[in-house]
């Protein structure tokens, strides 16, 4: 058997975010050994407080997601949507389930996402999953955002910047502006000599810094419950333990089958809850916007090189990983819950009570109407009719909530 570098350092490396991806993806099969072999190794790897140690570019990326002087009006810094509070998601205090922007009465269009366990997010391609024996056909995994429009945490940080619905600024000069007169100017200077005196050179500086904090070993705690359970050093109640079978199961939850878990191996990394593919899921309307915006997910992405502006990826988003998700004010990627009890009966009840979410008394009504065809119907457990049982009963659908409880990293 061929022993393998611990994940864990591996997933170190700067730009090591689509490799460690590849490495969790090509390893699936032997890691368990693997991972057993390390496990009952004296050496395994803790994390330990140099794993805590902060470089000073991260420290610099944390001091920029702090600051609220970086949108129009000032006010609105990266965490008022992505709140500490909230693993790094939010709404910055809309109620609505989308976050509001910088100026009064604005909303951003989609909710935000959490921000911790970013590092494994990987960029965008078109491949056959080993683990998917049904399908030959490459289907979509990976890129930043709900609908994987970019595939640079460095690059894409200009997008809330410069959203006119989330920090406003006008353009990239009046953000260097802003970066001159900060109080870590001196630092930002020491990481990135020169930069400052560019705007394009400021903003490509202040990408790197917050790339490196958003992908920052403390970025991805793995201290929840669920984590300590994995490495046998907690144990799960009855009703959380039944909530991972349900969770698991082919013929019941099939929650498992996109949100990825592997709790027969020590390793979290495996254990990401997302395998960052891409499904229609037919989320309900979000009753609490009044404008709506057509929202056609992965086939907006505007990249020609890869097939994802093809028709039949419309009304399809990136399948969130639910590590934290009990924090999260508002679910979906248009926030159209506020209450995880509620997104687990939909799962259960989208088939065979449609009247319950779809209040208009259309299914699938926030999905254009071109796109409604491509709502997964064929999937457990949303693969039944109406008038059938629903896929989950009332205890079941507690269980299922009650484990993903266990999911919530441990407060800093
Ligand atoms: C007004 C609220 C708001 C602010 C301020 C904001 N974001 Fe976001 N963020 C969002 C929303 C909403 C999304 C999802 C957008 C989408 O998918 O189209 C998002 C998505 C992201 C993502 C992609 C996450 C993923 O899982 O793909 C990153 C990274 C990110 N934001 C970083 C930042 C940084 C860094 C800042 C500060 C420069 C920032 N955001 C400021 C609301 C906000
Ligand atoms: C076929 C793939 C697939 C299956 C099966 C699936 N999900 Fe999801 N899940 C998704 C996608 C994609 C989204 C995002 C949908 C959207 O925003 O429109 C999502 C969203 C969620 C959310 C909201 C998370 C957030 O950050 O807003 C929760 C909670 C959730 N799923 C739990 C479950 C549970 C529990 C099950 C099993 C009963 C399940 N999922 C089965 C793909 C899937």
């Amino acid at each position: 058997m061929r022993v393998r570098r611990p994940l864990r350092m591996r997933a170190r490396n700067r730009y090591g975010t689509r490799r460690l991806k590849s490495a969790v993806l090509a390893a699936s099969g032997s890691v368990l050994v693997a991972a057993a072999c390390l496990w009952a190794s004296p050496a395994a790897p803790q994390e330990t407080a140099s794993a805590e140690h902060v470089s000073a570019r991260t420290a610099l990326g944390r001091r920029i997601f702090f600051d609220a002087t970086l949108s129009e009006p000032h006010g609105t810094s990266c965490a008022s949507c992505h709140d500490p509070a909230h693993a790094y998601a939010g709404d910055h205090g809309s109620g609505a389930g989308v976050p509001a922007g910088s100026r009064p009465g604005t909303l951003a269009r989609r909710s935000t996402p959490s921000l911790y366990y970013l590092r494994y997010v990987p960029a965008l391609s078109f491949h056959v999953d080993e683990d998917d024996r049904r399908s030959h056909d490459p289907q979509p995994y990976g890129g930043y955002f709900w609908d994987g429009r970019s595939d640079s945490i460095a690059e894409l940080v200009r997008q809330p910047l410069l959203n006119a619905r989330e920090m406003n600024n006008r353009d990239i000069v009046q953000i260097a502006d802003k970066l001159r007169r900060a109080p870590y100017a001196r630092a930002f200077e020491a990481e990135f000599p020169g930069a400052l005196d560019a705007p394009e050179e400021a903003v490509k500086a202040l990408g790197l810094a917050l790339e490196s904090f958003l992908t920052s070993p403390p970025m991805a705690p793995f201290t929840s419950k669920f984590d300590d359970y994995l490495r046998r050093q907690a144990t799960l109640t009855a009703q959380e333990a039944e909530g991972l079978r349900l969770f698991k199961d082919p013929r019941r939850g099939n929650c498992a089958d996109c949100h990825t878990v592997r709790d027969a191996s020590p390793v979290p990394e495996l254990s990401l809850f997302s395998d960052y593919g891409y499904e229609a899921v037919g989320a309900p309307r979000n009753a609490r916007l009044h404008v709506r915006d057509e929202d056609r997910g992965l086939c907006e992405r505007t990249d020609t090189t890869k097939p994802s502006s093809e028709t039949r990826w419309c009304a399809s988003f990136r399948t969130p990983s639910l590590r934290n998700v009990a924090l999260r004010p508002s679910f979906m990627h248009n926030g159209a819950f506020t209450n995880l009890r509620d997104v687990v009966r939909f799962y259960a009840t989208r088939s065979t009570n449609p009247e319950q979410w779809y209040r208009s008394g259309v299914p699938f009504d926030d999905t254009a109407e071109a796109y409604r065809s491509l709502v997964n119907t064929a999937k457990v457990p949303y693969n039944r009719h109406p008038g059938d049982p629903p896929a989950l009963n009332d205890d079941e659908i507690d269980a299922i909530v009650a484990f993903l409880r266990t999911l919530t990293d441990r407060p800093r």
